[in-house]
């Protein structure tokens, strides 16, 4: 591997030049989309662009520029990955399933406009998704923008984080044909792999993909984001218990109400703070073949454990 000079950047920095720009090509993306309903519009920007840390797109930008991939070619992406994302708020938050008022410190899309509304923004940016990854200035090579939609569609699909909605809510013994996943630590990790690891899984791979990884590298990455999805919802799962919702920006005490189990009630919260910490150890372990190109997805790595949103 071949050290690539990069500025050394913080990571607040890096985070939110990331988040500027995320931003700002989702705007555009929603207006080329050309909505023929203003509402829809409008809801779609609400779901897409009222706040939200941009980690996922973070990541995409950040994988590729290990491969020395400039943040402008990996943009669209990472708008396509955040595109899938804010749709799956949206629907998650629904009445039908977590029923939340609160997202990102604002209204939910069907609190600010309607039901309907909200599942029709969040299929429009699901299927803007592939409209950009189909588009040639997300990657000159056909052959790795198919990839990238295989990817994707795989993460988001019912072998990922659907299918770990679907999961999730069974937890909550919703559906007497579904059965109720094992309330045991494996049960909880299959779980959680599909309902966050796989988008955040992806992420890493779209920028591997980008920067024409080697199997190896692709490797190192691969674990790596297998580590982060787990920190990335232990951490979400203690905002939960001991978050406060104006800071967190959505409601807190959902997971014991709804009689999940969670990392946190199955380890307690001194044994997730253990888990997550020997988790950031792996993080950083995973990507040492990188050097200091890596420094940024390292310290990302403990960003996700120690987030307080
Ligand atoms: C929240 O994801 C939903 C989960 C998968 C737990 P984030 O914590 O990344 O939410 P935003 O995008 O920053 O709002
Ligand atoms: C949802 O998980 C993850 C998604 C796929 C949207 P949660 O229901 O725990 O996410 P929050 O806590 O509402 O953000
Ligand atoms: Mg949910
Ligand atoms: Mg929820
Ligand atoms: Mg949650």
């Amino acid at each position: 591997m071949t050290e690539i000079d990069r500025p050394a950047e913080t990571l607040p920095d890096a985070l939110s030049r990331c988040a500027d720009a995320v931003a700002a090509a989702l705007e555009q993306a929603i207006a080329r989309a050309q909505p023929v309903s203003d509402r829809l519009s409008r809801a779609m920007r609400h779901a897409a662009l009222a706040g939200g840390k941009r980690l996922r797109p973070f990541l995409v930008v950040e994988s590729a520029a290990l491969f020395g991939v400039p943040m402008e070619r990996a943009l669209p992406a990472a708008i396509a990955l955040e595109c899938v994302h804010c749709y799956s708020l949206a629907h998650d938050d629904l009445p039908a399933m977590d029923d939340d008022d609160l997202r990102r410190g604002q209204p939910t899309v069907h609190r600010a406009y309607d039901e309907a509304t909200a599942i029709l923004a969040g299929d429009g940016l699901l299927t803007l998704a592939f409209e950009i990854l189909a588009e040639p200035t997300t990657d000159p090579d056909p052959a790795v923008r198919i990839a990238l939609v295989a990817s994707l569609a795989r993460a988001a699909g019912g072998e990922g984080m659907v299918g770990g909605q679907m999961l999730d809510l069974a937890a909550e013994g919703r559906f007497a044909d579904a059965g109720r996943p094992a309330p045991d630590l494996a049960g909880v990790a299959r779980l959680q792999e599909l309902k966050t690891g796989a988008l955040l899984r992806h992420a890493c791979e779209a920028g591997a993909l980008i920067g024409r990884a080697a199997p190896p590298e692709m490797a190192q990455l691969n674990t790596y984001s297998r580590v982060i999805g787990r920190a990335f919802q232990i951490a979400d799962d203690l905002l939960d218990v001991e978050g406060d919702a104006a800071a967190v920006g959505k409601a807190v005490g959902k997971d014991s109400a709804a009689g999940k189990a969670t990392f946190v009630e199955l380890l307690g919260v001194a044994g997730a703070r253990a888990e997550l910490d020997r988790l950031v150890g792996e993080a950083h372990a995973a990507l040492a073949g990188f050097g200091t190109r890596a420094t940024l997805l390292q310290e990302a790595a403990r960003f996700i454990a120690e987030r307080r949103n």
